[in-house]
């Protein structure tokens, strides 16, 4: 079985959008501000998917930044790739090569779940340094719909086994108080049923055409055992697994 990250191998597979609850709740973010005449980061872009998005869409600066190289070549070298208001480059959330109080917004998809708690709050601090006074915070991560704490573990362990590598997702009441501990208030958000691998969240978040190729890529013999492992994890704990969308404005503190 290959032991690739869980993102990593779906974006192989052709999935553009790697987050929980995919064009519904980037679309929820984007109507929480406004987003034309700022200066815009994305932190995690992959492939840029969002970001090729926000800089055809809207009348700002984006900047796009992820570690992870591979996907960011992806995304230099992708047809849409040709925005004069985009700029990829390499970057990690815990250590951002920008000046304090640059951006008005940071959009952050299907990351912070990625981290541990320490590391959490190390990306948190370095989103407040970095925005403007009053800057939004946009996030969307997975949300654990359940407050029984041995379910919790067991969902977090089979879900790390399954995407090799460790998550550690939250519940609503945690993810708020995490942002309003680290300097982030007025907040908003919207939750709901994880879509990631549904046949209606593929389709709607990928197109008929582009489903149907990453589930030939799937169920090719090399793809098939990762696959339905991570989809049979999301489906026994469909009831428990949601994703969370929030709004947060950075606070004077
Ligand atoms: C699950 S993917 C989500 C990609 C994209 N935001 C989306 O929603 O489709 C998480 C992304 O975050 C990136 N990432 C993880 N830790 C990071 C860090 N510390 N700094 C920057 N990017 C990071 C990964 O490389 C990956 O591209």
């Amino acid at each position: 079985m290959n032991k690739i990250m869980g993102h990593v191998f779906l974006s192989k597979l052709g999935k553009k959008r790697l987050r929980p609850g995919g064009v519904k709740a980037t679309n929820w973010l984007k109507k929480q501000t406004n987003l034309n005449n700022k200066n815009i980061l994305e932190v995690g872009c992959n492939k840029g998917t969002t970001s090729f998005e926000l800089a055809r869409k809207y009348n700002s600066i984006i900047t796009a930044v992820d570690k992870d190289l591979f996907a960011l070549e992806q995304a230099k070298n992708s047809k849409k790739n040709k925005y004069k208001n985009l700029t990829f480059s390499p970057g990690n959330a815990f250590k951002l090569e920008f000046s304090n109080e640059t951006f008005d917004v940071i959009f952050n998809e299907a990351m912070l779940t990625m981290l541990n708690q320490n590391s959490k709050i190390t990306a948190l601090k370095e989103y407040n340094r970095v925005l403007k006074d009053n800057g939004v915070l946009l996030n969307h991560d997975i949300c654990l719909l359940t407050n029984d704490i041995q379910l919790q573990k067991q969902i977090i362990k089979e879900m790390s086994e399954t995407i090799n590598t460790s998550v550690e997702p939250k519940t609503v009441d945690e993810w708020l108080f995490l942002l309003e501990s680290n300097g982030f208030g007025q907040i908003k958000y919207t939750c709901g049923k994880m879509t990631l691998l549904t046949p209606r969240g593929l389709i709607k978040d990928e197109g008929i055409v582009n489903t149907f190729k990453i589930i030939r890529n799937a169920f090719k013999k090399e793809n098939k055992v990762q696959f339905k492992t991570m989809r049979n994890v999301f489906k026994k704990y469909k009831k428990h697994l949601g994703f969370i969308a929030i709004a947060s404005f950075k606070q004077k503190i």
